[in-house]
């Protein structure tokens, strides 16, 4: 019997080749670009360029790619490997790829000292001339966006977030919101199976974050996205409005 990470795993690989060909999945990254500049203090007093960034189920790197030229580094972790493919021939497509800022690794991290994770970390810091770096290495920001409702154990996931972070770094992660039975249509009945939770709930996200260690908690409304959502009982095929959520947190 599959695990619902087997299921997402082929469900994923097989989807990231037409991935960046759906205008919603761009529009709504660009919503949480917008986002994390509006609420992340580094964004907002010019600092951006001192951050290391992790990226938590990168994908084909929409978001990624976004905010490389913001920040110092950004390595993104995805568990399945036809996401990380993607993402590795848009690095090779690029103008210097042996000199860019960002990688990514077909991992599921566990732990903050997971080989894979600090080697791609590692190899960055190598390429920007940063030579004697005390090992390990911690990161600066955590993003994430549209992975959360994937993730069986939020609180394993903070509790690793939490090691994986410098002193004083901060999580800005981006998903839908559980809304109640509404939410349920933001994915169609064939893209159900394997989704752990029909979007993320304000209270519960708030509850783990700080029981993971986190201080200045805030879980709020980011933005809204509009998509059609198909057919089912009884009721067509409309346009719904998806309020997403952005979970902040700073480790002390
Ligand atoms: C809905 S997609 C979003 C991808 C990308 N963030 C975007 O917005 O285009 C969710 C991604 O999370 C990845 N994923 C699911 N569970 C994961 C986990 N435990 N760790 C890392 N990535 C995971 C999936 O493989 C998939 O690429």
């Amino acid at each position: 019997m599959p695990s619902a990470q087997d299921i997402n795993n082929k469900r994923f690989s097989a989807e990231a080749a037409a991935w960046d060909a759906n205008k919603k999945h761009v529009e709504s990254t660009e919503s949480a670009l917008e986002a994390i500049k509006r609420c992340v203090l580094a964004f907002v007093n010019g600092t951006s360029k001192d951050l290391d960034v992790l990226e938590i189920g990168c994908g084909t790197g929409l978001l990624s790619f976004l905010l490389a030229p913001h920040v110092r580094s950004l390595v993104g972790v995805d568990t399945a490997d036809g996401m990380i493919n993607a993402f590795n021939m848009k690095v090779a497509a690029l103008p210097d790829p042996q000199n860019a800022n960002l990688a990514a690794v077909n991992v599921l991290v566990q732990e903050a000292d997971d080989v894979h994770l600090q080697g791609a970390a590692a190899a960055l810091a190598t390429r920007r001339g940063e030579t004697g770096h005390d090992a390990p290495y911690r990161f600066g920001l955590i993003v994430s966006h549209l992975t959360l409702h994937h993730i069986p154990s939020l609180s394993d996931l903070f509790a690793t977030l939490f090691q994986c972070l410098k002193p004083g770094g901060r999580l800005a992660l981006t998903d839908y919101e559980d809304f109640g039975p509404e939410a349920v249509p933001f994915h169609p009945k064939s893209k159900r199976e394997g989704v752990e939770r029909h979007g993320i709930k304000r209270n519960e996200l708030e509850t783990v974050i700080i029981g993971a260690g986190f201080s200045e908690v805030r879980v709020e409304q980011a933005f809204t996205l509009r998509k059609e959502v198909e057919a089912e009982d009884g009721k067509p095929a409309r346009q719904m409005d998806f309020p997403f959520l952005i979970c902040l947190g700073r480790k002390s």
